[in-house]
């Protein structure tokens, strides 16, 4: 394949969901390549991880810009540009976004929520499904779209939840599931939707 779709991840921590975009782009029938991880705070965790992996790592730190959310996105979105990136892939990225970078990247950038959207968008999505007494729980891949976890669904996975289940137990059940989730429709999105 010679034409690899150029996809940036964004991310906040620890990066687990990047570095298996990372690992499925190796194949060499990969539809696309990780040219970029970008991350809004220096001590994110994923940033070895993509340097160690031979990825371009860059940090724009948000604490410069203060409250000014856009700025902090028009920077981002410059780095973006500069390297011809084509689609994002939000992966643990924890900051709430402006309708700036929302817009400009409008049907081109995913993000990845731990959760069977519509229910449980937002944080503590594990604990809350516990609590509601559910029987399954999963994650699903999204296009973003200005109100947060709402975008169009691209994919979903499930898991069920077990008796006895933590937070803890049942976040690493669906992390798993996410791993997969997200470089397979990543995969077919660039094939079938860009
Ligand atoms: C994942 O559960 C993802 O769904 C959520 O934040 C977590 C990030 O984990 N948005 P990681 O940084 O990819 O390991």
């Amino acid at each position: 394949m010679t034409h690899k779709t150029k996809v940036a991840v964004l991310i906040s921590g620890r990066g687990s969901n990047m570095e298996a975009l990372v690992v499925a782009a190796k194949a060499a029938d990969c539809p696309f390549e990780i040219a970029l991880v970008l991350a809004n705070k220096p001590d994110a965790g994923g940033l070895a991880t993509a340097a160690a992996e031979g990825i371009e790592a860059l940090c724009v730190d948000q604490k410069p810009f203060g409250k000014d959310r856009e700025a902090h996105e028009r920077a981002l979105d410059a780095a973006l540009r500069e390297r011809g990136i084509q689609v994002i892939a939000l992966a643990g990225y924890m900051r709430i976004l402006t309708p700036f970078l929302v817009d400009a990247w409008e049907g081109r950038m995913l993000n990845i929520h731990p959760s069977l959207l519509p229910a449980y968008p937002g944080l503590d999505t594990h604990a809350r499904a516990i609590a509601a007494g559910e029987a399954e729980a999963g994650c699903t891949v999204h296009l973003v779209t200005a109100g947060v976890d709402e975008g169009p669904i691209l994919g979903q996975a499930r898991v069920p939840i077990l008796p006895g289940d933590d937070e803890h137990a049942l976040a690493a059940r669906v992390l798993e599931q996410e791993h997969k989730l997200y470089a397979a429709t990543l995969a077919t999105f660039v094939t079938e939707r860009l």
